[in-house]
């Protein structure tokens, strides 16, 4: 395994994009990862009759479409956002049914699984993955840049997306992206004014976490937890905000303790 920490542009070269998608194969030996996804379904179930839904956005959605899938049971549309334009594709094939797009059948099957447990209903996988397609295809599939650079980003910077969210939600991307504190503060501040008023902030994180590893490449991850996310989220003056988490045990691939989801709604 490489020592070197990557970060930032790095990512556009360095990100495996299919080793990071074969984690989701396996998902079910990864026991954290099978709470994460209950967690995060029982942050809507339980939050469910406060949602708007007509538009959500997934910021540094990754080549991943876990959380996509959970908007797309409450919403119209879904704007997915992403950093490295291989992970764009990956999500781009998906929608285009292209051979070779990554299967996310099994994953999509454990979260209907998850409804039907939390709430009773069972849901249909062809028409969830419906749902998806055209959510995604009405509110489409868009390169950010660096949010390191607080500026030029076609999502966080365009007026035309203020106060326009129902939802958004990013997982296991900011603490990766936001090298300090500060950005990180300011790149939650510049979503939250993407969020309607009453809007839903939702964010997942790994929690005292240094680094992760894809394969043999190390990244750098900025060391946050619940207490100072929700500090974050109350300077950002959200209300009803509520934390949950998932322990797990550090090892070699990261040095996280566990994963946790913070979120919380903008003032009416
Ligand atoms: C661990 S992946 C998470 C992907 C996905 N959200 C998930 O839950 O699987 C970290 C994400 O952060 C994005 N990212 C890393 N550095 C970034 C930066 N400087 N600006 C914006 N996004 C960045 C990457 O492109 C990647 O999609």
């Amino acid at each position: 395994m490489h020592n070197e920490t990557l970060h930032t542009r790095d990512y556009l070269t360095e990100f495996g994009t299919n080793d990071y998608l074969s984690a989701y194969t396996r998902f079910k030996t990864i026991p954290w990862f099978m709470e994460h996804i209950k967690g995060l379904v029982r942050v809507f179930v339980n939050n469910s009759s406060h949602l708007g839904n007509e538009r959500a956005l997934e910021f540094g959605g990754g080549p991943t479409l876990v959380s996509s899938f959970v908007l797309a049971q409450y919403v119209q549309s879904i704007t997915f956002s992403e950093y490295v334009p291989n992970n764009l594709k990956a999500v781009n094939d998906w929608i285009n049914q292209v051979d070779g797009a990554f299967d996310w059948t099994n994953v999509f099957n454990f979260i209907i699984e998850q409804y039907h447990q939390q709430t009773g209903i069972t849901l249909s996988l062809s028409e969830c993955e419906q749902r998806l397609r055209t959510g995604l295809q009405r509110g489409g599939v868009l390169r950010i840049a660096d949010v390191n650079e607080q500026s030029g980003c076609s999502v966080l910077d365009n007026p035309d997306n203020y106060n326009q969210f129902d939802i958004i939600l990013s997982s296991f991307c900011l603490e990766d992206a936001c090298l300090t504190k500060e950005t990180y503060e300011k790149t939650v501040e510049r979503l939250c004014m993407l969020l309607k008023p009453g809007g839903f902030l939702v964010l997942a994180h790994g929690r005292n976490q240094t680094f992760y590893y894809v394969n043999d490449k190390r990244f750098f991850a900025q060391y946050m937890n619940e207490q100072s996310a929700r500090e974050t989220l109350e300077r950002m003056n959200l209300i009803n905000i509520q934390t949950s988490a998932v322990d797990r045990t550090p090892n070699e691939y990261s040095d996280s303790d566990g994963y946790f989801i913070a979120c919380g709604y903008k003032k009416k």
